[in-house]
């Protein structure tokens, strides 16, 4: 079930902030968001009409770490987002960015609370924020807007099929699903890690969800970091 509301300071806190008391799998939309948050610190800049969603995840038996979630919500956010415009527009970006046309259209956010996980998204259906450090864009770049009532509905049952999914075939089903939309995968990628960049292939993804970047004969597995060099202006 998705709740709305007119506005929060950000739908990741709201439901952070009240997790013991809300069951597994709430949902809480926006219609704004007056502190939104961007992973790596970045503010969330909200544009009218776009989509401020977080589903609250308690872990259940069965289910595998929970980073490994991030995989499993770009893929339902994929699945949504191919209701509206063609799949081969689309493409996930490690770590889960999904890119329309090669570049950003939408981004999570994964954020614990004890044992919950809130994992945030935020698309742009009706338009990208300007003046950001990277490009961005919108379904509205793209054809008509969807609504975002319907689009959370859809994104609803697509995480709640993807986390199924997850539960009982575990993160080799994911990761091979991930890696069929991936962006850039076995080109060559830059990875910034704080004040150092590195250049290799992007080469696949690691039982563990890192991402593995090939130079040489040595593969390294990357953690954290933010990938250039897929999509037009990464
Ligand atoms: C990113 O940096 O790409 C992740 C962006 C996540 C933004 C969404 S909007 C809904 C939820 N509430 C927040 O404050 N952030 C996430």
């Amino acid at each position: 079930m998705v709740t709305t509301l007119h506005e929060t300071g950000s739908t990741n806190d709201w439901l952070l902030e009240r997790a013991p008391d809300l069951p597994d799998g709430q949902w809480l939309r926006a219609q704004w968001q007056t502190a939104g948050r961007g992973r790596r610190g970045r503010a969330w800049v909200p544009v009218p009409g776009n989509l401020y969603a977080s589903v609250l995840v308690k872990p259940r038996p069965g289910e595998g770490p929970p980073q490994q979630l991030s995989f499993v919500a770009a893929l339902a956010l994929g699945d949504a987002a191919a209701r509206w415009v063609a799949a081969e527009r689309l493409a996930l970006k490690w770590p889960n960015d999904l890119l329309l046309d090669g570049v950003k259209v939408a981004g999570i956010l994964l954020e614990g609370a004890g044992d919950a996980l809130v994992i945030g998204f935020g698309v742009n259906l009706a338009g990208a924020p300007e003046g950001l450090e990277r490009p961005a864009t919108s379904f509205a770049a793209a054809g008509p807007v969807p609504d975002a009532d319907a689009f959370v509905a859809v994104l609803e049952s697509a995480f709640a099929q993807w986390r199924a999914r997850w539960a009982a075939q575990g993160f080799d089903a994911v990761r091979s699903a991930w890696l069929a939309r991936a962006a850039g995968l076995g080109e060559i990628i830059k990875v910034r890690l704080g004040e150092r960049e590195l250049d290799g292939v992007f080469a696949g993804l690691a039982a563990d969800g890192a991402l593995e970047l090939r130079q040489g004969c040595e593969t390294r597995l990357i953690h954290a970091g933010e990938v250039f060099g897929i999509g037009e202006g990464g």
